[in-house]
């Protein structure tokens, strides 16, 4: 699938729920905070149908996120059923990392190991701080101790590629550069830092919240010297990425929606939301009613796929953050 400005589309972002156990405040404002109906989320059967149809139009990658993903019912069945998808080759998940360590189908097997027992490839798992206290006040919660749980469950699951992401927040993950970069290099995971973008409410992107990708660059070159800027490392993902000097070639990467203008021109992706919209991009109001499709008694695999591309059509150039975006839904639904 091509759309009208030459993007080959080939990756399904897949919120499964818009639940969550934490409440980052960039995510689940105050006032948003309430759950979807059962009967208004996608079924797994339905949201596999739609991959299936998906995949015979060129989609081959997926991650499956939230609200929290693993807090959705039976969830590994879902991740077991995705994995025999014919066509997909790749799977991922992102997490906030606190249930990776659970034991869900008993002691001896955590979580992360399940996950990519159904060849789930990529864990991208969120952390913002590594101090406890910030963490608890972002998030809403108490749950650093599980999140670096999480993360050894991950390491020790051997899951192909694990990432973490930091959401930049000005006034508080300044002091938490440099310490993140040295934790993901001991640990040996690739992170990435997030400009805050105004998802769920316009709120977030207060110019006092507001931390800019190339500022925090410019931050981690006082310690670091020089990143040395790597475009030819690639993960499919929107993420441009840097060497660190002198590290045995830690990379760090930089998603910077909001300051980077050529950051949609390499837009590979659509978005399912958990309630069952088809959406061509997480900065745009377009969204299109997939669930309506897709409960139409007797509605063929053909339909689906015409609406697909009906969605692809109108794929819009690039997202709308930088000009008078007001969302209209939770981040939480979307998926990121
Ligand atoms: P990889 O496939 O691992 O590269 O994943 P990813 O970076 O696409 O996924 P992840 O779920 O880790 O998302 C990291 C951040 O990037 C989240 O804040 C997403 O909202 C943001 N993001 C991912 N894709 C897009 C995009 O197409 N547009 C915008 N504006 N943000 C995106
Ligand atoms: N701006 C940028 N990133 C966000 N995320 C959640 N809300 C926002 C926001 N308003 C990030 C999470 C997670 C990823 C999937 O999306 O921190 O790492
Ligand atoms: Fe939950 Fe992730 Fe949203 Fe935080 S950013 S409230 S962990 S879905």
């Amino acid at each position: 699938m091509e759309d009208a400005f030459g993007h080959r589309i080939s990756y399904l972002r897949v919120s499964i729920t818009d639940r969550c156990n934490e409440r980052c405040h960039y995510c689940m404002p105050q006032e948003l905070q309430e759950w979807l109906p059962r009967e208004g989320i996608l079924s797994y059967e339905e949201i596999l149908r739609i991959l299936r149809v998906g995949v015979g139009l060129g989609i081959r990658k997926v991650r499956v996120t939230g609200g929290e993903p693993l807090t959705r019912r039976d969830v590994l069945t879902f991740f077991r059923k995705l994995s025999q998808v014919e066509g997909l080759t790749d799977i991922g998940v992102s997490t906030n990392g606190t249930l990776l360590d659970t034991e869900p189908e008993g002691p001896g097997k955590s979580m992360a190991h399940h996950l990519v027992e159904a060849k789930v490839r990529t864990a991208n798992i969120s952390l913002d701080t590594l101090d406890p206290d910030v963490y608890h006040r972002t998030t809403g919660r108490d749950y650093f101790d599980r999140v670096m749980r999480g993360i050894e469950a991950a390491k020790a699951a051997g899951f192909e590629k694990i990432k973490l992401n930091a959401v930049l927040m000005r006034h508080q993950t300044e002091s938490q550069l440099v310490p993140l970069v040295q934790f993901a290099r001991e640990q040996g995971l690739l992170l990435r830092f997030i400009e805050l973008m105004p998802v769920s409410t316009r709120d977030v992107l207060h110019e006092e919240r507001f931390l800019a990708s190339g500022k925090a660059r410019t931050l981690l070159e006082e310690t670091f010297g020089t990143l040395v800027p790597r475009p030819d490392y690639k993960t499919n993902g929107p993420s441009s990425y840097y060497e660190i000097p002198e590290s045995d070639g830690q990379l760090v990467g930089f998603i910077g929606a909001m300051t980077n203008l050529h950051f949609c021109e390499t837009c590979n992706k659509l978005r399912l939301t958990c309630d069952g919209k088809l959406r061509p991009c997480l900065g745009s109001y377009l969204e299109f009613d997939l669930m309506a499709v897709l409960r139409r008694p007797g509605v063929t695999d053909g339909e689906i796929a015409d609406f697909f591309r009906e969605v692809v059509d109108r794929k819009p150039k690039e997202h709308d953050f930088r000009t008078d975006y007001t969302p209209n839904r939770r981040m939480i639904a979307i998926g990121g």
